[in-house]
């Protein structure tokens, strides 16, 4: 009991982030949040000026409580990696401590340790492009801001992950099969970040008694999946197609993280759990 979460990804009340932090504040965790930079103002306002209030509402009728938000870009490792038009950019001045290695770092301060970590991210610049038109530096920033902030958010606080923790990410089926319209070298970001569980699974278990797995969810209307543009178009089809015939909402999602994060899970690790009414078990659509 008391556990403490810090989730990566979390910047409005529409996405799989917000709802792992209310299945994880609703199991008794204590709940520490980080925010993109560019849109922390705005989601710090939201919170404040109870623009969330409804979606903070927990089965107990309590309200959801995010006793920090620490600003995060998970593109960057530590203050040397940042470029000058970045540091000087209006919107990143203003915050401070924001790379991987420091909000660790800030965090290890404030409460000494977590127990479930979470990465609930994902940025492709050029998700909209065919995987055969999409640039070598495109390519790069979907696996950075998708893939390898995963792994360095692992690396930072696993120092500070109490024995029998848990991490959890969040990826898509257009890792194995092909789903035209997920591009940009976002699906080759997904097939990383799952080859990367089973590997981090091995290290941090061995190491740490760290369990690492990921859940492959089905299409939510999240701010980052408006983005890309097909959302509507992978609900209607799941819909249509799936064994269960209903929409997945992210509560569903964010009671799986729950589960994996807690003792009831404790004997699963390098997984990637399907969370998606089943879709990916379909072999031709119906
Ligand atoms: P979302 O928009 O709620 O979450 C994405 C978050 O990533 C946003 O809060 C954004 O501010 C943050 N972010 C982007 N670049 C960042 C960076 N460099 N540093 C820190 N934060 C950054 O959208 P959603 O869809 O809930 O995404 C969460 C995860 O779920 C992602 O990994 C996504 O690929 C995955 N997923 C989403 C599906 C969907 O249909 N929405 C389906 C399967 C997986």
């Amino acid at each position: 009991k008391g556990k403490r979460a810090f989730i990566a990804g979390v910047a409005d009340d529409n996405g799989y982030g917000w709802a792992i932090a209310k299945s994880l504040a609703a199991a008794g965790a204590e709940i520490l949040v980080g925010t993109w930079v560019p849109a922390l103002n705005i989601f710090e306002t939201s919170l404040r000026r109870g623009k969330f209030d409804e979606s903070r509402v927990l089965p107990d009728g309590s309200l959801m409580e995010i006793t920090k938000v620490y600003p995060l870009d998970a593109v960057f490792d530590s203050p040397e990696d940042v470029p000058e038009d970045i540091k000087t950019n209006k919107r990143y001045a203003g915050s401070s401590n924001w790379t991987v290695k420091e909000v660790a770092e800030c965090v290890k301060q404030d409460f000494g340790n977590i127990d479930i970590l979470v990465h609930s991210l994902a940025n492709g610049p050029e998700v909209t492009k065919p995987l055969l038109e999409t640039s070598r530096n495109g390519y790069l920033a979907a696996i950075s801001a998708s893939s390898y902030s995963y792994v360095s958010l692992l690396k930072h606080f696993v120092p500070i992950m109490n024995p029998g923790g848990s991490s959890i990410s969040l990826t898509y089926i257009a890792s194995e099969r092909i789903i035209p319209g997920y591009g940009g070298g976002m699906s080759s970001a997904k097939a990383a970040l799952e080859s990367d569980t089973r590997v981090l699974a091995f290290e941090a278990g061995r190491k740490h008694k760290i369990r690492v797995n990921t859940i492959s969810a089905g299409p939510l209307r999240s701010r980052a999946a408006k983005a890309i543009g097909f959302i509507d178009m992978m609900i209607d089809y799941s819909l249509a197609n799936a064994p269960l015939q209903k929409e997945l909402s992210a509560d569903e999602v964010g009671n799986t993280a729950a589960f994996l994060a807690s003792p009831l899970a404790s004997a699963i690790t390098g997984a990637v759990i399907y969370v998606d009414n089943g879709l990916n078990a379909m072999g031709v659509g119906v």
